[in-house]
């Protein structure tokens, strides 16, 4: 028996995923750029040896939603696998949009590898993660982390791996909520509907590389501005292919558009300030750390809460 604990944090796209070219192994038909988040965290415990597989969710039994998804794929880690105890826990809110997939799947796969005592490749762990949840690949890095879709067959190329950003962004990314009501439609359902009905669906695809190749650009040049755009832009695309879905997929509530006009507002007075979304309601914004605290107090007679978060580390693990 040996137990491993790691650490991971949640990361948001800058330019975004949305669509596989591979449901089983969840490759991405685009490429996408990302910043791992501070502040919040997954804290995953694995006893690899146990009687019976045991799967806790912040000190609770795990749904059988949770317990299935999670035992299946500790079963494609490692077929034929021991039983295992596995605890998890966030310290960041459920349903505040920010995809605890992610930072989920990377700590089980970085805690479970090492309790297993296999070697811990950021590269290979990375391909594993996927395998969980797309957007998990992302999260065995800090700060920004690139994500090319590769065109293996097998997903060989399909990994995350750390972007240096020029010295001078020093950034910070808000959250800021709108509600924590559970999503209606799940992001691989989304991605499938999308992908088979939207008519933006070959627009959205055709200009991914390039706004990844031009996000990426704008993080090595330190120029926000752009990258703010890129962000935007890449968010906008990827909210009309759900939007033209059918059935649509209109994740956007009242106090989305109320928080988009508010950020539009303040940059328009001057304040270098831009928004992101995923597949929820909450509205992301990027801004230099030094304007955070006046973004902030723009957006809260808008939101619920507004968390404000900046560039996280590495995930981690220890053994024992
Ligand atoms: O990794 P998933 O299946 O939770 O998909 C994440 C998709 C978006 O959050 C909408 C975009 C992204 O790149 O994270």
């Amino acid at each position: 028996m040996t137990v491993a604990t790691a650490v991971a944090h949640p990361n948001i796209a800058l330019v975004k995923y949305w669509g596989k070219r591979d449901l089983e192994r969840n490759l991405p038909a685009v490429s996408s750029l990302s910043l791992t988040l501070d502040g919040f965290r997954t804290e995953t415990t694995v006893q690899r040896g146990a009687e019976v597989d045991v799967v806790r969710f912040g000190g609770r039994d795990a749904s059988d939603k949770e317990r299935r998804r999670t035992l299946a794929f500790l079963d494609r880690l490692e077929p034929g696998r021991p039983a295992v105890v596995v605890d998890t826990a966030n310290t960041f809110p459920t349903g505040a949009g920010l995809a605890s997939s992610a930072s989920g799947f990377a700590a089980l796969v970085l805690a479970y590898e090492a309790a297993r005592g296999g070697d811990l490749d950021r590269v290979r762990l990375s391909r594993l993660a996927r395998e969980g949840s797309g957007s998990a690949c992302r999260s065995l890095w800090g700060g920004f982390v690139l994500w090319r879709r590769g065109e293996a067959a097998d997903g060989s190329d399909s990994h995350g791996q750390p972007v240096a950003a020029h010295p001078s962004l020093d950034l910070a990314l808000l959250v800021a909520v709108v509600t924590t009501e559970g999503k209606a439609v799940g992001s691989t359902e989304g991605m499938e509907r999308s992908r088979l009905s939207s008519p933006l669906w070959e627009t959205w695809v055709a200009q991914a590389e390039s706004d990844v190749d031009a996000g990426l650009a704008a993080l090595q040049a330190g120029d926000l501005a752009v990258l703010g755009r890129v962000m935007e832009s890449s968010t906008l695309k990827m909210h009309a292919a759900m939007m033209t879905s059918d059935p649509p997929l209109l994740y956007w509530q009242p106090g989305t558009v109320a928080l988009l006009h508010a950020v539009w507002r303040l940059r328009a007075s001057g304040v270098p300030c831009w928004c992101t979304m995923d597949a929820g309601p909450q509205v992301k914004v990027l801004c230099p750390r030094g304007v955070a605290a006046e973004v902030a107090e723009a957006l809260r007679p808008h939101a619920q809460v507004v968390h404000v978060l900046g560039p996280g580390p590495d995930a981690s693990v220890r053994v024992g």
